[in-house]
């Protein structure tokens, strides 16, 4: 295989990928190549990833726990600390029970891979991560997509099944920032006999859960929660199929005790409020000076603004520019969005300033004139 010549291509294509190194926290100023930029492209939604009382928790943590969780949570790897983090999530989201992954990416493909027997048609948003399409796909499980947010097409397709099903959608979608409808997807799954199973990793901690009975809930520890990991939640005996039947569960070390010390301690700042106020506040403050700078921001409610540029070159050049004037906004392109939707993803913290946002978006203005 000529790796050269594929990485050639990619790059011909503006399709190469790299990293950037960050010397200093997670935070609404970071460093990269000792230049301080303000950080509109991380998914810290609460930041909570640098937040003194986390970091305090983290190391309390450490000091009762060390550093690595030694083991599988089936073998010694699953300590008092996952244990109480488990039960603090399901009482949060008002479930039964909650079963912590270690991150988001094998939570989805682990509830698949626990379902891979008992399903016999599986309908996923258009515009669903790539860990469901993977988990789905991994599983060899059917899959079928539906135009996205369309509850119109989902119904059209669920009427076609026949069989155990399961529907499959985003709750806060990851690139677009909209919602999805979940008490219309609930009505389609009651009454074509499937479960409804939403990935909210970028709604937990900013938006209430709305989690209708029987379904299946999933959201990540490494966003608004800011530490890392993920859980799945509800019935008891859903949770106990899963601990039996989950590959991505039963096969991988558990997460440090420590990082659940620390989420237990983010729990507690989401419950109180404070940061989702600002963030919120953050959001509407975002959308009506775009408006009033007249930015075509795609409609989003979320911590997630997307601004479609449509062509990858012209994307990273936007986003070049505006790293150059002290922004860190980053391109997203194909295959991670459909072709012609490459796009800037903004993302706000709950740290953002107002002049922080007004900066932003006037650099933005500049640069696509
Ligand atoms: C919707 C969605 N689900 C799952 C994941 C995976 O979560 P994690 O980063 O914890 O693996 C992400 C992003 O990372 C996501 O955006």
């Amino acid at each position: 295989m000529d790796f050269f010549k594929k990485l050639s291509n990619l790059k011909q294509q503006h399709l190469y990928r790299s990293r950037k190194v960050v010397d200093s926290a997670q935070d609404t100023k970071i460093i990269i190549d000792e230049k301080s930029l303000i950080n509109f492209c991380s998914n810290d939604y609460l930041s909570l990833a640098n937040h003194t009382q986390v970091k305090k928790a983290f190391k309390q943590g450490v000091d009762r726990y060390g550093v690595g969780s030694g083991a599988s949570h089936l073998v010694s790897g699953h300590s008092r600390a996952h244990h109480d983090l488990e039960a603090a999530l399901a009482e949060h989201t008002g479930q039964e029970r909650a079963l912590l992954f270690s991150t988001g990416y094998s939570a989805n493909l682990g509830v698949f891979s626990a379902l891979k027997d008992e399903l016999d048609w599986i309908l996923q948003d258009k515009l669903n991560h790539a860990s469901l399409i993977d988990g789905n796909q991994l599983s060899r499980l059917p899959l079928q997509r539906y135009l996205h947010n369309d509850v119109a097409s989902l119904e059209k397709k669920a009427g076609k099944q026949t069989g155990q099903g399961m529907i499959v959608t985003d709750t806060v979608f990851s690139m677009d920032g909209d919602q999805a409808k979940i008490d219309d997807l609930q009505k389609i799954s009651d009454f074509s006999n499937a479960i409804l199973m939403q990935d909210d990793a970028h709604g937990f901690g900013i938006f209430e859960p709305n989690i209708p009975k029987k379904s299946i809930y999933m959201a990540t520890l490494g966003k608004a929660a800011g530490t890392m990991g993920a859980f799945v939640s509800g019935s008891d005996d859903f949770i106990d199929f899963m601990i039996q039947k989950s590959r991505p569960y039963i096969y991988t070390t558990a997460i440090s005790p420590a990082i659940c010390v620390a989420t237990l301690k983010s729990l507690d700042l989401i419950k109180q409020g404070e940061q989702k106020a600002k963030l919120l506040a953050n959001i509407d403050f975002f959308r009506i000076f775009s408006s009033t700078l007249g930015l075509p921001i795609s409609p989003s409610n979320s911590a997630i603004q997307p601004l479609i540029i449509g062509d990858s070159e012209k994307a990273l050049l936007i986003s070049q520019k505006l790293f150059d004037q002290g922004f860190y906004v980053s391109a997203i392109r194909t295959p991670t969005v459909p072709k012609g939707t490459e796009r800037l993803r903004i993302t706000l913290n709950a740290n953002h300033t107002q002049s922080q946002i007004e900066q932003l978006l006037t650099q933005i203005k500049h640069a696509l004139q």
